[in-house]
């Protein structure tokens, strides 16, 4: 049997006296979308900066494809395969769609050849222009980041995160703030992805938790409250009572 994308194993990280994230397990499997979901303060934006390595945990172990990645930097573990999805701030808004995903590529590009002319690196090169199909960008290849709408400037984030070809993507609530029909749209797109990468997921709007996730976990107060198939999770009444109660 092969290791699963990723393996989080007993981790925690305390702040101060506030236990923010508590001995949490899970695997997120090959090819699937899991979703870890819970009421406001549950600890999944700490779990998930534990995990892309803004923060060190206290405890417990991140593996990647059975490689134990715990501590590491981000940008190493960038080159162990993890992408996490850029906030909009970190797009450059001045800089055309196709220049911020030009940007995002060059880790394609081995070092000594990072300095040479853009046409040099024809990976980094093909990897835009494939991501720029993808996402249905090409209407606006050639606007500014900042003329995009909120939808679209979402999408290229996603894009973005995606341009270093990695194997796990992490997507701290990719449709927050989009339209109904957007929101759709990049549910589609999403569950597209998942050919190519294993997804880890914050999601608020339960309704596309439940239609996009394979696999979800629900964390409360810093722990794991439960974890199944959308259906099991649906039907637990402590996660009713925690979560949708709650909402
Ligand atoms: N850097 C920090 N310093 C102190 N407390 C924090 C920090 N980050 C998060 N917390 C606290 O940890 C808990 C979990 O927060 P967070 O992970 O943002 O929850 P969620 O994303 O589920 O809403 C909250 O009580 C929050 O106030
Ligand atoms: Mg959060």
């Amino acid at each position: 049997m092969s290791d699963p994308a990723m393996h989080i194993a007993g981790i925690g990280i305390s702040f101060g006296g506030l236990r923010a994230v508590d001995n949490v397990d899970f695997q997120a499997e090959r090819n699937a979308i899991t979703t870890v979901i819970g009421p406001n303060g549950a600890g999944k934006t700490t779990l998930f900066n534990l995990i892309s390595g803004a923060l060190r945990p206290d405890r417990g172990r991140v593996e990647l494809a059975g490689v134990d990645v715990t501590g590491f930097a981000p940008a190493a573990l960038q080159r162990a395969g993890l992408a996490r999805s850029f906030q909009i701030t970190n797009l450059f808004f001045d800089l055309t769609v196709w220049e911020n995903l030009r940007i995002a590529s060059q880790v394609l590009e081995p070092v000594s050849r990072a300095l040479l002319p853009v046409a040099a690196s024809r990976r980094a090169l093909a990897r835009v222009d494939a991501l720029i199909e993808r996402f249905g960008l090409e209407d606006v290849e050639t606007d500014l980041a900042g003329a995009l709408s909120h939808g679209e400037q979402r999408r290229l984030e996603i894009a973005m995160a995606l341009a270093s070809e990695p194997s796990v993507l992490l997507l701290d609530e990719p449709t927050q703030g989009m339209s109904h029909s957007d929101t759709e749209d990049t549910a589609a797109l999403i569950r597209g992805l998942t050919s190519d990468v294993s997804i880890l997921l914050i999601e608020h709007d339960i309704g596309l938790v439940m239609s996009l996730s394979d696999h979800v976990v629900v964390m409360n107060q810093g722990r794991k409250l439960a974890e199944g198939t959308p259906e099991t999770i649906r039907a637990n009444p402590e996660v009713q009572a925690a979560y949708f109660g709650s909402a």
